[in-house]
Parts: C-alpha cells; sequence; structure tokens
C-alpha cells in the first residue's frame, strides 16, 4: 500500500453569515447576501480543491468543545439539525454527513499512542458543530467526501495557550502518522478565523454590509502581521508567536487547529495561497491554503 499523505492544508473561517449568504437548501434562514471578499475567495479555494485527488476531510474545529481528551467522530453518518446557539437567527443547517471512521479510529489510535487522551463519539444523534459545517460546506458544498471532525480539547481553558500549542503539536504528529499508515490522500481543515473580537449586538439586517468592519485596529495589524507571514512561509514563526496574538487578539487559534495542521504538515517554510480577508461582526478571518506540491502550488492574492 502506497503511504498516505496530506495534500492540502487549509484555513478556513466558520461565521454562519457566509453560510447565511450562500442560501444553501439545508439552512433553513434566507438571506440577500454578503461578505462576498470571504466567499468569492471560498469559492475559489472551493475550485482548487476540485482538480485535487483527495478520500477525506479531516477537520479540527473549535465548536466540539470536549474537556476530558480530544475526541473523534465515530459513526458512519450523522444526520441532524446543527443550530448555532450564538445566531439561530442565521444557522439552522439540516446536515447529513459521512464519516470515514476507519481513518477516525487510526488517527484516535495514533493518538492514544502518543499519550493524548482520547475518544471516538459514537452517539448517533450527535449534532455535529457548525464549525465542521460551514468550513466543509463552503469547500466541499456538494459534501461528495467522507469527513472526519477531531474536537477542541479545552487545554487554553486548563492550562494556558503555550500548553495548548504543545500538545497541539503531538495531536498533529499523530495524525500525520495515522495518515501516512492509511495509505489515503487527505485534506486538512484548521477551522477558525485569525483576530476574534467581536460586536455584541447585530445589525437589525444581518447583511447590511454598511455596518461590517474590523473590531479594532489593532486586530487588523495583528491579521495583517499573521497573513505576511504565511505569505512568506513562516509557519514555525507564526507558530511560535501565536499564543502571543491569542492573547491580544481573542484569536480562534486557541482552540488548537492551526497548530494541529501547522504540525501535521511539518511546518510549511512555503508560501501560503491567501484566497480572501474580510471581517464578519468585527472579527479577523482569512482563507489560505497550504499546498506541498510545487507545481500546482500558486500565488492567488
Ligand atoms: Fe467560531
Amino acid at each position: 500500500m502506497a503511504k498516505g499523505e496530506i495534500v492540502l492544508g487549509c484555513l478556513a473561517p466558520h461565521p454562519p453569515h457566509v453560510v447565511y449568504a450562500e442560501n444553501p437548501e439545508q439552512n433553513e434562514p434566507f438571506s440577500e447576501g454578503g461578505w462576498e471578499a470571504l466567499r468569492w475567495g471560498y469559492n475559489m479555494l472551493a475550485r482548487k480543491l476540485k482538480e485535487i485527488e483527495y478520500d477525506c476531510i479531516v477537520v479540527l474545529t473549535p465548536h466540539w468543545q470536549t474537556y476530558v481528551g480530544t475526541h473523534f467522530l465515530g459513526l458512519e453518518r450523522f444526520q441532524n439539525i446543527s443550530v448555532d446557539p450564538i445566531f439561530p437567527n442565521l444557522f439552522r443547517f439540516h446536515h447529513d454527513i459521512k464519516v470515514d471512521v476507519d481513518l477516525a479510529e487510526k488517527m484516535c489510535e495514533a493518538a492514544s499512542e502518543a499519550g493524548i487522551i482520547t475518544k471516538m463519539m459514537r452517539n448517533p444523534d450527535f449534532r455535529v458543530d457548525y464549525g465542521t459545517i460551514v468550513s466543509c460546506h463552503m469547500l466541499n458544498p456538494e459534501w461528495d467526501k467522507p469527513v472526519v471532525t477531531i474536537s477542541s480539547n479545552r487545554s487554553t481553558h486548563y492550562y494556558s495557550n503555550e500548553v495548548m500549542n504543545e500538545q497541539s503539536m503531538a495531536l498533529g504528529e499523530a495524525v500525520r502518522k495515522a495518515i501516512e499508515d492509511s495509505g489515503k490522500k487527505v485534506v486538512l481543515i484548521a477551522s477558525h478565523s485569525l483576530s476574534h473580537r467581536h460586536f455584541v449586538t447585530e445589525a437589525p439586517l444581518p447583511e447590511d454590509m454598511s455596518r461590517e468592519h474590523i473590531y479594532n485596529h489593532s486586530q487588523y495589524v495583528w491579521d495583517m502581521k499573521v497573513i505576511d507571514m504565511m505569505r512568506e512561509g513562516k509557519m514555525k514563526e507564526v507558530i511560535e508567536i501565536l499564543p502571543e496574538m491569542i492573547e491580544q487578539t481573542m484569536a480562534e487559534a486557541e482552540g488548537g487547529g492551526l497548530t494541529w495542521m501547522m504540525s501535521a504538515m511539518g511546518m510549511p517554510d512555503y508560501p501560503a495561497e491567501i484566497y480572501g480577508y474580510q471581517s464578519v461582526i468585527g472579527t479577523g478571518n482569512a482563507i489560505a491554503a497550504w499546498d506541498p506540491n510545487a507545481e500546482t502550488r500558486a500565488i492567488v492574492m
């Protein structure tokens, strides 16, 4: 069996607003659009994904929070309705998610062997979180590939950003090993934004783009600094300063997604592809991809 590999890594933010704005048939609310810079960037990256041969998507989301260990989706199919607890007016999404249980079990086992506390999620009534759904829907609206979601262990909350970074690095290494052993081609998704300070009131019309802007300038400066470093291929350095960024911008990287993905990909030193940046309720959202194949890697923006 050929060695499995990670064929693409994506930083894919999950504001429910972008799915709301797309009006897919699975989502109940209706919108008049909005957040085009982000959605068009997603459309571009989704087109690239169509050109890549892969078996499965593995996503780490900060909205499936587990306080004891790291959990993995562990049933063939999860059919339910996922409701955003903060924005039930925007996101009531009927999901029918196919899971690559074989790969999920392999990753769970490899993580466990590395000393990480793990558990398989086998509850058929489990509602898959909106982080998984938004990122996966925007990157693959056809939902024609199986998914595995990995939960976010709350080591940031229990301990510190530094401990989160170390534990996520260990999880990334275990996941890479499991993927290589599986023989599969896998796309990784770190489902989160960058800076994450946000407004606490909503416009009467959520998609009123005259109300949308970054929460404050320091958040913008942090986001641009990190995006520049991504462009320069400095991911080891980004992960090193991540605890400070999380502290200053409330960044959702606190869930471990970016550290996990970069660790699994061996800390890329090649340029990331940047597909878009836009504020959603004041948060900073960047779409970026790391393509290990130098022949298909592109300068997008
Ligand atoms: Fe979030």
